[in-house]
């Protein structure tokens, strides 16, 4: 593949109106999901659950790409076929998730550094035989008054450079994903302060591993309030700071951005990107989805665990699926969501956070 052909993925990756379903939770972290909701977690659950989601009738309208975990892309869909061909036949591109995790940072240890350089050459040129066509890594972020440190920004952007430019050797289109958290009180101010602080330092350090832009796609979160803060900004608010960060410090030449969803609910996370991609000035780069719990929630709660909700879940997905992709074109409306409240919280789901 050459530097043509990374570009193409990422431009496929966010064709007009499609994102990405982020599928890649850990086994632990799936299986706390599971639990909240009474489903036992097993290889075989978490198999039919994935093979639910990647095989919902017409979500590839709106999908361009899924993310998946290590145990999944060595999975087979219940016709045989490994689960990444059922992504394949319909369009959609196979992903994976390659860092194995945020882990204490030796001189700063309430923060994390995103750990998984170690052997990475040698696991992505695995991947790439398995039909992994682009790779996801994820850095993290959090913000107090005093945090985060500059060991926590430089550590964390060094590694997902490091990082890019062994994906593009390998040949998988890299996401890179320097999520700044929403826990905490802090404000939206503070959120965008550290949003471009840390945004900043990526860049310099891309640019540092020659890493090739027009080849990779960035998946920042958007500038909001932490959840515990008592000023909660509106939602132009939270469009208009997000867009300016992102202006002030993605440069032009990056394909795309595809937030993640963070923790905001389903339908505030696709209220937000039909905001970002209303507002009128300049935007470089497509504006779109690569959304984990925002996607998946309302899937998972319809599906339970049973087999006769298989398509309820599958029904589930593709609902949120179209709305987002029409928030990416920015022509997302209320309209559109159905009666129910399913997209909102369900009441347990505070605690379905990534690991
Ligand atoms: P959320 O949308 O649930 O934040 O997940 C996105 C993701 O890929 C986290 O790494």
């Amino acid at each position: 593949m050459t530097s043509r052909d990374l570009e193409s993925v990422a431009q496929t990756l966010v064709a007009e109106g499609k994102g990405i379903l982020a599928a890649d939770e850990t086994i632990p972290t799936l299986t706390r999901r599971f639990d909240t909701l009474g489903i036992q977690s097993t290889e075989q659950s978490r198999r039919t659950y994935r093979e639910m989601l990647f095989t919902s009738p017409g979500a590839a309208e709106f999908i361009s790409g899924v993310i998946m975990y290590d145990e999944t892309i060595r999975q087979k869909s219940s016709g045989g076929a490994p689960l990444a061909e059922a992504l394949k036949v319909q369009g959609i591109l196979p992903g994976i998730k390659v860092d194995t995790g945020a882990k204490p940072l030796a001189s700063s240890p309430e923060e994390t550094v995103t750990e998984g350089l170690d052997g990475l050459r040698n696991r992505l040129s695995e991947y790439r035989s398995m039909n992994a066509r682009f790779a996801k890594w994820r850095a993290v972020i959090r913000v107090t008054d005093s945090l985060p440190s500059s060991a926590c920004v430089s550590a964390n952007a060094h590694a997902l450079a490091r990082y890019a430019a062994l994906c593009q050797e390998q040949e998988l289109m890299p996401i890179a994903e320097p999520e700044v958290l929403m826990d905490g009180s802090h404000t939206i101010e503070r959120c965008g302060e550290v949003t471009g602080a840390v945004l900043h330092a990526v860049f310099n350090a891309l640019s540092d591993q020659a890493v090739t832009l027009e080849g990779m796609l960035l998946k920042p979160n958007m500038v909001v309030a932490g959840k515990a803060c008592t000023r909660q900004p509106s939602i132009e608010d939270v469009a208009t700071a997000t867009l300016r960060c992102l202006r002030r410090h993605v440069p032009a030449a990056v394909p795309g951005i595809v937030f993640l969803s963070g923790g905001q609910n389903a339908r505030l996370a696709t209220v937000h990107l039909n905001a970002i991609n209303r507002l009128s000035g300049p935007k470089p780069w497509k504006i779109s989805f690569s959304y984990g719990r925002a996607l998946q929630d309302p899937a998972l709660e319809a599906w339970h665990g049973r087999d006769e909700n298989l398509a309820a879940g599958q029904s589930a997905l593709y609902h949120r699926a179209s709305c987002n992709g029409a928030a990416s074109v920015g022509k997302y409306t209320d309209e559109m969501e159905l009666e129910s409240a399913s997209a909102d919280d369900p009441p347990h789901r505070r605690d379905w956070r990534d690991d």
